[in-house]
């Protein structure tokens, strides 16, 4: 079936889930626009996600998701909360959604668990998720070993029955198209979207993801199995830096409440810019409206 037909959107384009950035002035404007928006729900307290979502009723009356990192606190609240408050589709990181699968689908809850592997692609085909979204290591945010190129197309060869979206260094139209021609469903994005007038972002962010070429980004936190893209300030060269060292514990101290320093505070040396590749090939912010006009003209 249509990804679009079967989640009632009228484009293939999927607002990546973005802790404290995916929120209801976003999300609403890329659903009103076709595409779908996600709530970034990891972190949210299971009442900000009701309140969250709510906000994002009163804007649209189009459909949308939230995202659940299912590692994280709160888990079993935040899924009582997507399903009381019917919302329509959930994506998932961080973890199996085996555990909850049955009973959001039982609540017509459509599940897409993002996978960084063609094998845990497959798994969750078996298990009965609605469709996948394969994220490759491009990514802004946090991330698997793969790339998307090789990724997308060792899943579309083993995955037969579910739709497969595909994010990771998608910035222009032209990236989209080439998705497609590979044989995506649909496309995820995430930095493009925070360079967009709607993002609840410091206006820092988003001239850092305007200023970023293709190198501006690192990877770090591999080593403590958290790995994440960051755009390459000065909080990334400590956190680089505490990795080499082996010292974990003094990652997680540096990192702890920077990306909310990023986002609310526009702090350039001391907030963690979470960005993707992509950056190198975005350098305009736009409405919501015209980025998703952009790329439906492609994925048609
Ligand atoms: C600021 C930021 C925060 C993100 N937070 C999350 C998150 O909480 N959960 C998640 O599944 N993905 C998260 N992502 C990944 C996006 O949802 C999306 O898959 C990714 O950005 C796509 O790659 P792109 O940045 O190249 O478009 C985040 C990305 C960014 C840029």
């Amino acid at each position: 079936m249509d990804i679009c037909d079967l989640l009632g959107i009228e484009y293939p384009i999927f607002q990546g889930g973005m802790a404290h950035v995916a929120k209801a002035p976003l999300v609403a404007a890329v659903s009103e626009a076709g595409g779908l928006g996600i709530i970034g729900g990891a972190g949210m307290k299971p009442e900000e996600l009701r309140e969250e979502i709510r906000k994002v009723k009163r804007l649209t009356s189009k459909p949308f998701g939230v995202n659940l990192m299912l590692l994280m606190g709160y888990i079993e609240d935040q899924i009582k909360v997507v399903i009381e408050e019917g919302v329509p589709v959930v994506t998932t990181g961080a973890g199996s959604p085996a555990p909850f699968l049955k009973e959001l689908k039982e609540h017509g809850v459509k599940v897409f668990p993002l996978v960084g592997s063609a094998s845990l692609a497959v798994r969750m085909e078996r298990m009965g998720v609605d469709g996948v979204v394969v994220e490759g290591k491009e990514s802004g945010g946090h991330i698997g070993h793969v790339s998307t190129l090789p990724l997308l197309t060792a899943t579309l060869q083993k995955i037969k029955k579910v739709p497969v979206i595909v994010a990771g260094g998608i910035g222009v139209p032209e990236a989209a198209q080439a998705m497609k021609v590979l044989g995506a469903a649909g496309i995820q994005m995430g930095t493009r979207f925070v360079a967009s007038e709607e993002a609840p972002v410091s206006d820092t962010y988003r001239e850092i993801v305007l200023k970023a070429n293709e190198r501006s980004t690192v990877e770090v936190g591999y080593r403590f199995r958290h790995g994440m893209r960051l755009y390459k300030n000065a909080l990334a060269r400590k956190l680089l830096d505490a990795e080499m060292k082996g010292d974990e514990k003094l990652f997680e101290q540096l990192a702890r409440g920077t990306l909310r320093r990023a986002v609310e505070d526009g702090d350039p040396d001391g907030g963690m810019y979470m960005i993707g590749q992509s950056a190198g090939s975005i350098w305009d912010i736009k409405p919501v409206a015209e980025i998703i006009k952009d790329f439906a003209k492609v994925l048609k």
